[in-house]
């Protein structure tokens, strides 16, 4: 961590106390409706936390066995729900397809070109033991891990929930991410079989993720056999590896379609998704089976008031955790009708999300708060073109998102008629754990408002005291919840040290917060060393040693600052090496590299080229100095600099800069 970085921030940084006025109770015709209409979860909870989660596990979820123990803590070590039996694959597909769902449309996904299909929970089912089985053939066993790289198509799920119904945890990756990023994903989880796709449709292009996946296997000696869908065809121009590749549908052919899901343990391993954290090598977040399927599904019930009639859409990608937690197992494991999309907002044009909200009558809508600005700025006349009177309630999550981003998702797509649900959380607690409950919870605008029954959150300072009224601090999580991670694979230590470590027994999200009078809690953003572009998580530092391996560059530094519609945006700082002139091309190619080496979401923004870097006495490099200029604001203490004049010139640099451009 950057010194004193976060410290600082909450204590130097004079954030405007934003003053919201506006107020949104539910209306009593949704609260009539609502799943939950009063205060008592949350006295449940308060009672006794353990009975609240187990009065739910059990009527939520259906058990092979049931638990001896609701919970053992030992912090930071949790175990739920001891002794019980059960498959998340079975919650999600068997109970469903097995009852009067069998003929609803469990999975209703719409490609990027237009083509279209729908999957009952009967063909889910069918389809998923046939690839569990498909999985067994490959030599997959109970514990051994699975690596997913593919784009938004409905194999994802499928293979998903195949390896969730023989215990086999999976790893799946962003199908956006760099074949080297694929590559450390695979290596630390050091999975036994790689599911992949020829290639992806990107805004009318092809994204070749066979070809990546063929040059981070190079270096992947745990992979025994690939599985790749066809979702081009020969365009994509996908070589298969005699003994090692085999395409989905010729295996899919021939499999077995009977497999029964496995009776595993509570604590059984689920998945392995990867996250970045404040160095630069990515965590293994390990979520296991029941815990995580009962905060999954109670709050994807209740946050989003799912009814059995509902058309539900969320649209994140699969290979971040909303899409775990509220694409695949949340929605699923209600018997929900979920939506998948295989493609980018603005292909063919820039309606394409509101032509999908007419086309199915979606009912509710959970995006990000960098899609809400993004269409702000397209303007009005997009979704006013689309008749979008099926919504009730839309959500989202991601990132702070401002009142005037709130009020205008308010206004041009809920008409004033549906609740916005600002849903809090992280890759790490697995589930919702900020939120308004939409039927008794009055929202303001910009506010995550309060804690899901069960959970305690509070903003701290720097000893740990909690913070009076209106003070920011950081925000903490005070009690273990279900759905919490439970270690980084492989890396006990590193778990315990990155969350438990600063304030002993309390989870330390991160992130900065400040609560209001009422309670609310004001989420400000990251204040460790992660920047939070358009929703997405980057390490400052593993970008930092991306641009340093690029043989021009000696020493960078890189920080987000505020932009309007991503959230943040990512500045690159950088000190070439001796024999290197700035230009404009080689700024080019340190934003291509990084894109190339990581991915584009962690392109730079701007790159900007200095002679030296401001560096404590520690030799850390002091980041929210940067962040200061970056953002125009007067620097703050820079007493514990080797050299003050470093941070000066790079400022007085960096606005003639500015000036000139
Ligand atoms: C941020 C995504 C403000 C926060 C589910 C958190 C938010 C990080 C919100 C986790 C929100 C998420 N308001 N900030 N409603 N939701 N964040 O792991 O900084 O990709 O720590 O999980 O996103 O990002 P992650």
């Amino acid at each position: 961590m950057a010194d004193g970085d976060g410290a600082a921030r909450t204590t130097s940084v004079v954030e405007p106390l934003l003053v919201e006025q506006r107020r949104f109770p539910p209306s009593p015709e949704f609260r009539e409706h609502a799943w939950v209409k009063d205060r008592t979860p949350w006295e449940e909870a308060e009672r006794d936390f353990e009975a609240f989660w187990a009065k739910h596990a059990e009527a939520e979820l259906t058990w092979f066995r049931k638990w001896d123990r609701v919970l053992e803590w030992n912090a930071p070590w949790a175990k739920w729900f001891i002794g019980g039996q059960l498959n998340a694959s079975y919650n999600c597909v068997d109970r469903h397809a097995q009852s009067w769902r069998r003929t609803k449309a469990a999975i209703v996904w719409e490609g990027e070109p237009g083509d279209s299909r729908v999957l009952t929970y009967q063909d889910l089912h069918r389809e998923v033991q046939k690839f569990a089985n498909v999985l067994k053939s490959l030599g997959v066993q109970k514990g051994d891990r699975v690596s997913i790289y593919m784009g938004m198509v409905p194999e994802l799920p499928i293979a998903m929930l195949a390896c969730a119904r023989i215990g086999a945890p999976h790893s799946v990756v962003f199908g956006g991410f760099s074949s080297d990023a694929l590559r450390d994903r695979i290596q630390d989880a050091e999975a036994k079989v790689l599911i992949t796709q020829d290639g992806a449709w990107r805004r009318g292009s092809i994204v070749p993720l066979k070809q990546l996946a063929d040059k981070a296997l190079t270096e992947c000696p745990s992979v025994e056999k690939v599985v790749v869908v066809r979702r081009i065809g020969d365009a994509a121009e996908a070589t298969m590896v005699e003994g090692r590749d085999y395409w989905w549908h010729e295996l899919m052919a021939t499999a077995d379609p009977v497999c029964p899901a496995e009776p595993l343990d509570a604590e059984h391993p689920l998945y392995i998704l990867y996250t970045s954290g404040t160095t630069g090598k990515p965590k293994g977040i390990l979520h296991t089976t029941g815990g995580y399927l009962l905060g999954v599904t109670l709050t994807t019930k209740w946050v989003f008031d799912l009814k059995d009639d509902d058309y539900y859409w969320c649209t994140a990608d699969i290979g971040w955790v909303t899409g775990h937690s509220y694409i695949v197992y949340g929605p699923l494991s209600n018997g929900a009708t979920t939506v998948m999309y295989e493609g980018a907002p603005d292909w063919p044009e820039k309606d394409r999300y509101w032509d999908i909200v007419e086309k199915y009558r979606i009912n509710i809508l959970y995006t990000s708060p960098t899609f809400i600005r993004t269409a702000m700025k397209w303007g009005t006349e997009w979704p006013a073109k689309h008749d979008l009177s099926s919504l009730r309630l839309l959500g989202t999550v991601g990132e702070p998102i401002n009142p005037e981003a709130w009020m205008w998702y308010h206004e041009h797509i809920g008409h004033g008629r549906c609740p916005i649900v600002d849903t809090w959380w992280q890759t790490e607690t697995g589930m919702i754990m900020i939120t308004p409950l939409p039927g008794v919870v009055t929202t303001k605008p910009g506010s995550a408002t309060i804690p899901f029954p069960g959970v305690v959150a509070d903003v701290v300072d720097e000893q740990g005291n909690s913070c009076p009224p209106n003070v920011g601090g950081y925000l903490v999580l005070k009690r273990p919840w279900p759905a919490m991670l439970r270690t980084f694979w492989g890396d006990p230590d590193r778990y315990v040290k990155t969350y438990w470590s600063r304030f002993p027994g309390i989870y330390f999200t991160g992130d900065g917060a400040r609560r209001d009078e009422d309670g609310y809690f004001w989420i400000t953003g990251r204040v460790d060393d992660v920047v939070n572009v358009a929703g997405h998580r980057l390490s400052n530092i593993e970008i930092e040693s991306t641009l340093v391996a690029h043989p021009a560059v000696a020493e960078a530094a890189v920080i987000g600052r505020n932009d309007p519609i991503k959230g943040q945006a990512i500045s690159a700082f950088v000190v070439l090496k001796a024999g290197y002139q700035p230009s404009e091309d080689l700024k080019h190619e340190l934003r291509e590299w990084v894109a190339e080496k990581i991915s584009p979401i962690a392109r730079p923004a701007d790159v900007f080229f200095t002679a030296d870097l401001p560096k404590t006495r520690s030799a850390k490099i002091m980041r929210r100095l940067l962040r200061d200029i970056a953002e125009g604001r007067v620097l703050g203490d820079t007493t514990t600099l080797t050299d003050p004049a470093v941070i000066a010139e790079i400022k007085k640099q960096y606005e003639e800069r500015e000036a000139a451009e």
